[in-house]
């Protein structure tokens, strides 16, 4: 099943309008305090660091870049072709290498597989926005990337993120600048609850090796000067046995 055309568009028209500038995107923040902190919990759960690695809904591709400097093959793959543009227009020497795919579609994702074979999968801030009927789709088709041998790390807004959007959407001055777009492009972040992520992996077939909190940095700063940090989830999954 493929996800809705109105979502399709709802990440066309964000891509499209967004600036090449590094940190213009909300979440765009350095790897340092991104990929960086995330690799350093997904290493030690890593069966086969040798296996490809996908960098899955990879947006502007500023993570995939560092994963590319740090792992011998890795794809970005993306949704969205405006995204795609930019990721590739920022890796200049092709470190990594880009990919349309829709991850909720399940044969696009097979075909994927039957390329690559079972692959590291690092996803991003991907879950907690897509809607609803593909949430089951989207995982499952990180199961299918990961095969028997690989693992993924999802790292995903918590639902104590939700609050937190909305107060500073609803704030006297309106949403802080890089939160606008998303909003206005219909995208709903924050949305899937806690409880539901570690099901929706064991529903396609995938165990929970670790889980924890930490929370997301953004590229947002408040009034006061304070970073914007945003509650978010970590797990590592994968097939084991
Ligand atoms: C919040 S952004 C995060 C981008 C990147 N992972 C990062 O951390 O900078 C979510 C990305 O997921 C992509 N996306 C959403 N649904 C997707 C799907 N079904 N398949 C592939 N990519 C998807 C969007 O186009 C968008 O670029």
């Amino acid at each position: 099943m493929s996800v809705t055309r109105r979502y399709r568009e709802a990440w066309e028209g964000f891509w499209r309008e967004a600036s090449d500038e590094p940190g213009a995107v909300i979440w765009d923040a350095e790897p340092a305090l991104t990929a960086g902190p995330h690799l350093a919990l997904f290493e030690p759960h890593l069966a086969d660091p040798a296996l490809p690695l996908v960098d899955l809904g990879c947006g502007n591709g500023t993570q995939t870049r560092y994963l590319a400097d740090r792992f011998g093959r890795v794809l970005g793959a993306d949704l969205s072709a405006a995204a795609l543009d930019h990721a590739r227009r920022a890796d200049p020497a092709g470190q990594a290498t880009y990919r349309q795919l829709d991850a909720a579609e399940k044969s696009e994702v097979q075909a994927l597989h039957a390329e690559l074979g079972d692959t590291n999968v690092y996803v991003r801030g991907v879950l907690h926005q897509c809607e609803p009927d593909d949430r089951q789709a989207l995982v499952d088709g990180i199961a299918t990337l990961v095969g028997d041998r690989g693992r993924a790390l999802l790292v995903e807004l918590s639902g104590a993120a939700k609050p937190v959007l909305m107060g500073l959407a609803s704030g006297p001055a309106g949403p802080p600048p890089k939160l606008a777009p998303v909003f206005r492009h219909g995208l709903a972040p924050g949305e899937v609850s806690d409880e539901a992520v570690p099901e929706y992996l064991r529903s396609a077939g995938l165990t929970v090796l670790a889980s924890g909190e930490l929370p997301l940095s953004t590229t947002e700063y408040r009034p006061d000067g304070t970073r914007i940090e945003l509650p978010s989830r970590w797990l590592v999954a994968g097939r084991t046995g």
